[in-house]
């Protein structure tokens, strides 16, 4: 695992738990910012299986990728870098010329990581599948500060702490690999699962403590080093930052790790538009909303020179939680009359009828994650 605050070159592994959620879109775009600040930044296209991030570049799809590395031994990892419409930015293919690449064996996923380890460049960008398979947790975990997509919507929160806390589960058993009793304890936790019986992070730590006091400060000193970015897509209003709060938390008691919030980018007509014909948001929504938040997570990065430790002003707010608020605050003020936006979409134009379902559904949400934090927190007692 690298970790980003003292590398030179920075890995930036980005992933959800659920699908859609705005993962390439985001890639795409950051990488595009990015290479605009003089960074030179290379994009991976890691999604085997479902690669697309080309169409999100605007490129065909013609050029070899990690699925031709993988399966013809003449093929070399310089082979498939190549250039993006854009200076600075060089792109790495996913499978699309390949079928049957998204399960990569053990060797095969090794040899993508150490090679994707020595690009030489500044910031490099992968765009994961979703899910927690065990190829995308390796890759997530490729440095200790991936990014983590999710919408404000219930189910994207919770499967976004799902995935956190596989992630989690992934690196302990990394981290004990050389300790035999330990494993072998982790190994029964996989196998005697039942539902909803699995232990909490906490309790697994206690377990393993008990085992060896050396191997639980191993793990401990591993999980500190964990620093997952949240970014927030596809939002509607500034109080959708209530639902990421609880997420917060929700990692922060549960799985003892501390994330941090990147940024909040607004639900925006115009990357339908962009994603529809196929050509890259930085062409046709130039002066778009969506592109000035992706730039703020750009400068965010760029500007933090151990990211992802932030120079934050904090007598402004509290955290990067907090700065993440004040901004979604302040874009909501400027996207009202936007013509572009979903909460443009009041009364006026949607029926009263549409507007009340809108707010009842998302009531409805709000109570499901609550119950469902409630469960995890509470009602389940000791057990997850
Ligand atoms: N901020 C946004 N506003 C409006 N629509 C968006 C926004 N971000 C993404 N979308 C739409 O959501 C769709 C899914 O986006 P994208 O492909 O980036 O998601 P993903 O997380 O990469 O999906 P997958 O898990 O399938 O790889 C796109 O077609 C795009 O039109
Ligand atoms: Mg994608």
């Amino acid at each position: 695992m690298i970790i980003n605050q003292d590398a030179r070159r920075k890995i930036l592994p980005i992933a959800s738990g659920k699908g859609g959620v705005g993962k390439s879109v985001l890639v795409a775009n950051l990488g595009i910012s990015l290479a605009s600040f003089g960074q030179r930044t290379v994009l991976v296209d890691l999604d085997l299986g479902g690669s697309n991030l080309h169409t999100y570049l605007g490129m065909k799809n013609r050029n070899l990728g990690i699925g031709n590395f993988v399966s013809d031994k003449s093929v070399t990892f310089q082979d498939i870098r190549v250039r993006s419409p854009y200076p600075n930015l060089d792109f790495v293919p996913g499978d699309v010329l390949v079928t049957g690449t998204a399960n990569l064996t053990h060797a095969q996923k090794r040899s993508v990581i150490s090679n994707i380890e020595r690009i030489d460049a500044d910031y490099i960008l992968l765009d994961l599948g979703s899910g927690s398979h065990f190829t995308t947790l390796d890759f997530f975990l490729m440095s200790n500060s991936g990014l983590l997509v999710t919408t404000p919507q219930a189910p994207a929160i919770l499967n976004a702490y799902g995935f956190l806390k596989n992630v989690v589960f992934r690196l302990i058993q990394q981290s004990l690999s050389s300790h035999k009793a330990a494993t072998k304890y982790l190994t029964d936790v996989v196998r005697d699962k039942q539902p909803n019986s699995t232990p909490g992070i906490a309790q697994i730590l206690e377990r393993v403590e008990k085992i060896s006091k050396r191997a639980a400060a191993e793990v401990r000193a591993e999980l500190a080093k964990l620093r997952p970015s949240i970014v927030v897509s596809m939002g509607d209003r500034p109080e959708d930052m209530e639902i990421v709060q609880s997420l917060r938390t929700l990692i922060e008691t549960k799985l003892e790790v501390e994330p941090m919030c990147l940024g909040f980018l607004y639900f925006d007509y115009i990357v339908r538009e962009a994603v529809g014909d196929t050509v890259p948001l930085a062409l046709v929504g130039r002066d778009s909303l969506i592109l000035k938040e992706i730039d703020r997570i750009a400068q965010k990065i760029v500007h933090s020179e151990r990211f992802p430790d932030m120079p934050l002003d904090t007598s402004e707010y509290e955290d990067s939680f907090g700065l993440a608020t004040i901004e979604a605050e302040d874009d909501y003020a400027e996207i009202n009359p936007h013509p572009h936006t979903r909460v443009e979409q009041t009364p006026d134009q949607a029926t009263a009828e549409e507007f009340i379902r809108l707010i009842s559904a998302q009531k409805q949400q709000i109570k499901e994650l609550q119950g469902t934090i409630h469960a995890l927190t509470i009602g389940g007692g000791r057990r997850e």
